[in-house]
């Protein structure tokens, strides 16, 4: 099988699992140059994972070589760098969310199309041996048809372990825009798309104090809702009951649980790739562990790529495509402007439930 040649930018905390899976792990993929502002960042990444080629973003973006784009920067830069990667005739894939504001990931959208180009983000968790074999337990009617659901990420933010937690408290920040991409998208692949979102938000604290070092003891003023509680009604029909919060000291909500006419599903932390997963058919006294039928229940970041590269080189959309990214990241803006307004938002955007991994795939492989 070909490689296909990526070339990574952005070379932070999450690039290393990047740069392992896709040196490493995934048979089609060869990351062929990093790119970041700081020399010394992509320096090591270069040196600890054997890529050939330190460049600028620009020279990336020049090469004829690489075909994907893995854009790995901050959320205010994915915009800005996917837009000139299709531009340049690249694909590529995006850390989560897919843009700031949803007008920007619907012109990423139409302009992937327009350029017969392939868009995809992240989260990929969803292809994790966990949620396939929820989805397989779902598709294989273990609990009936899904009629509603919960989703529930309750915490108290970053300041106590994050160097530098300035940035979830400001715009684009708040616990849906860093948590929210993992539960949607975990409800997508499992229920469908979504038609409508309800949603009201508070802010409970003014002001947080760092208690991490190095800015210990420095206070942060919030400027986002930092409690967001809605409800999502999915085009089957079924609604979810869905809470992000970084206002909570401590919760015993599970992270989702599905529920059937014939039984529950409850499904693992979506921000993993393992399980584990419990199921109680109706009529059952008691929850019984499932076992995970399914490839890739470690951490296997990149997984969305390797499938892209499938995409590129035998045809297809991915499965982390960027209809769906995009239908998510509207999404997380629909309960803030449901809070706003007091009304419903009916969603514009839409995508195709993803298809699933089939079982009894050899690691390294997606088919
Ligand atoms: N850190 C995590 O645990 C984690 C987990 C899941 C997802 N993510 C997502 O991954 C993305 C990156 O997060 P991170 O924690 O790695 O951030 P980070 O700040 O550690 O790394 C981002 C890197 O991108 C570089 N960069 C930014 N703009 C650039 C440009 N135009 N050209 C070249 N380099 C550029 C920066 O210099 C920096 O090294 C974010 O979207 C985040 O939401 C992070």
């Amino acid at each position: 099988m070909r490689k296909v040649k990526i070339g990574i930018i952005g070379c932070g905390n999450i690039s290393g699992i990047y740069l392992q899976n896709l040196t490493h792990v995934f048979a089609n993929t060869e990351v062929f140059a990093v790119s970041d502002f700081s020399e010394e960042r992509m320096q090591q990444a270069a040196d600890t994972y054997g890529v050939p080629n330190q460049w600028t973003a620009e020279q990336v973006l020049n090469s004829p070589e690489i075909e994907i784009i893995v854009n790995l920067t901050t959320p205010d830069q994915h915009f800005r760098i996917c837009k000139l990667a299709l531009e340049h005739g690249k694909h590529v894939y995006v850390e989560k969310p897919l843009s700031l504001l949803p007008e920007q990931g619907h012109e990423l959208v139409e302009l992937a199309r327009e350029k017969g180009l392939l868009l995809g983000g992240a989260p990929d968790t969803f292809l994790g041996a966990g949620l396939q074999t929820c989805r397989k337990l779902i598709d294989d009617g273990y609990i009936g048809q899904p009629i509603a659901a919960t989703a529930f990420m309750l915490c108290h933010g970053h300041e106590n372990w994050h160097p530098n937690p300035g940035f979830y408290y400001q715009a684009g920040g708040g616990p849906m825009f860093d948590m929210g991409p993992y539960y949607l998208t975990a409800l997508v692949s499992l229920l469908g798309p979504a038609e409508t979102v309800a949603g009201m938000t508070s802010k409970s604290f003014e002001q947080r104090t760092i208690t991490s070092q190095p800015l210990f003891g420095e206070k942060i003023d919030v400027e986002v809702p930092t409690h967001i509680a809605g409800t999502l009604k999915f085009k089957s029909g079924a609604i979810a009951t869905m809470i992000t919060s970084f206002d909570v000291w401590s919760s015993t909500l599970p992270p989702i649980e599905i529920y059937g006419t014939q039984g529950t599903l409850l499904v693992p932390d979506p921000n993993n790739f393992g399980g584990p997963i419990s199921l109680r058919p109706a009529g059952a006294t008691e929850f019984k562990e499932i076992p995970v039928v399914h490839q890739y229940g470690e951490n296997s970041r990149g997984i969305g790529v390797s499938d892209m590269a499938d995409c590129v080189l035998s045809g297809g959309t991915p499965r982390a495509n960027g209809e769906l990214t995009n239908h998510v990241l509207e999404m997380m803006h629909a309960f803030h402007e449901s809070s706003d307004s007091g009304n419903y938002v009916q969603l514009k955007t839409t995508c195709e439930q993803p298809r699933p991994l089939n079982t009894g795939l050899i690691k390294g492989y997606l088919s």
